[in-house]
């Protein structure tokens, strides 16, 4: 299973197993991390699952719909680098990477 590395805010960081196909909100919320809620249970709809992807993982991402584009113009933390965790699909490609949380979510 690829490693998946979460890091808070305050630098906190949790690295968990998660499986392929799951994503990175399911992956943080299974293992009871702290700072992804996933209120709307992943149907892009809360924008509680936000994430900063540090660019050279980026490209291992599935790509943003514009849903998720839609969503994310509206959180007053995002950066170019912002997901929501719950659009991004875990792939074996993705061992090792490391997403960051934004401050409002602790
Ligand atoms: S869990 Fe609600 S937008 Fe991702």
């Amino acid at each position: 299973m690829p490693h998946i590395t979460y890091v808070e805010s305050d630098g906190t960081e949790h690295t968990v197993d998660v499986e392929e196909n799951m994503n990175l909100m399911e992956g943080s919320t299974i293992n009871l991390l702290p700072g992804i809620e996933g209120m709307c249970g992943g149907i892009c709809s809360c924008c509680t699952c936000h994430v900063y992807i540090d660019e050279n993982w980026a490209a291992k991402c599935n790509p943003m719909t514009e849903g998720e584009k839609h969503l994310l113009e509206g959180s007053k933390h995002r950066k170019a680098s912002s997901r929501l965790g719950c659009q991004v699909v875990i792939t074996y490609e993705m061992d090792g990477m490391r997403v960051h949380l934004p401050p409002d979510q602790t």
